[in-house]
């Protein structure tokens, strides 16, 4: 029996989906029953019935499924599939940042720690940021951890964030060099970047989406050439859906090693071995839930 068909097999067994992000690589799309952004993919988590998800994308988006799920068992086919952005505030940071910006409201990015997301009043997402901020206009907003999203929130909505400096080290590595010459090479094509690229990046695009919002975009756009500004596992998916039109890939250097750790093989000895699981203190994942259901409810 081949790996796919194995997996399918352990799938039946165990009453489980396989939940993918647009990040992972080709083979593991392919395998999945969802493919999506954090957003969709969050939601998701609540709509199935199953007595198991196996979430393929990193840490951060896994533990959410789970505290949305305290019923389910969140599998992680590697659980050392971190975000190095999700990493750079701790819960302790947070209180004290918090304690130098008395009654600050604070979103925190849904890359964040389930600690952060106690810490927080509400979510976002990449594409639902504006929206969320928009809900606090008479509170200053203290944005963790993601300086670039957050910017793209102050410039939208033409007013001052306290911004944490954190970045995406994937995202970083894209230059705006890079589209300027896909643009020159590619005159008709459209670029698209994900808001955690840096401004000068940003500047030089046609539009800012997350990855869900893209999918959408392209689905919906009559043109037929794409720049993607973002980490490149999206083109796999990008392609698929839209066998007719063309995608550039703006960098070989965006690639989210952590997204790429999960493997077929590690999807297969997940089901199998019914572990990693992912687990939440539950006193900190009664207080999580609450910014990620306001997020929901308000998204
Ligand atoms: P999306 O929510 O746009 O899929 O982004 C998630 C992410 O980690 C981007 O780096
Ligand atoms: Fe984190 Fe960046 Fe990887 Fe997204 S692409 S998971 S933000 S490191």
């Amino acid at each position: 029996m081949d790996l796919v068909q194995e997996i399918q097999k352990l799938k039946t067994e165990r009453r489980a989906v396989i939940l993918a992000h647009n990040y992972q690589m080709p083979e593991v799309q392919d395998a999945a029953d969802f493919t999506g952004d954090s957003l969709e993919l969050a939601r998701k988590a609540t709509a199935i019935d199953a007595a198991v998800i196996v979430f393929c994308g990193v840490h951060f988006m896994a533990e959410t499924a789970a505290i949305l799920n305290p019923d389910k068992t969140v599998l992680m086919p590697d659980e050392h599939a971190g975000c190095p952005m999700a990493d750079m505030i701790t819960g302790a940071q947070l209180r004290e940042f918090k304690a130098r910006h008395p009654g600050a409201k604070v979103v925190c990015y849904v890359n964040s720690t389930a600690e952060v997301k106690a810490e927080s009043d509400c979510c976002c997402m990449s594409g639902n940021a504006v929206k969320i901020v928009r809900h606090y206009a008479d509170d200053p907003v203290i944005f963790v951890p993601d300086q670039h999203l957050g910017s793209v929130v102050e410039e939208t909505l033409g007013r001052k964030l306290i911004l944490w400096s954190g970045y995406c080290p994937t995202h970083a590595r894209i230059h705006p060099r890079d589209i300027l010459e896909l643009k020159a090479a590619h005159p008709g094509a459209i670029a698209m970047a994900h808001p955690e690229c840096p401004k000068p990046v940003r500047a030089v695009s046609d539009q800012i989406l997350s990855t869900g919002q893209m999918c959408a975009f392209v689905r919906e756009n009559s043109a037929t050439e794409f720049i993607i500004a973002t980490e490149e596992g999206l083109i796999h998916r990008l392609r698929k859906d839209n066998p007719g039109k063309t995608f550039y890939r703006v960098s070989p250097f965006a690639v989210c090693p952590n997204m790429k750790r999960n493997t077929l093989e590690k999807v297969m000895f997940c089901l199998r071995d019914m572990r990693p699981v992912v687990q939440v203190d539950p006193a900190i994942a009664v207080r999580a839930r609450r910014a990620i259901e306001q997020m929901l409810a308000w998204s």
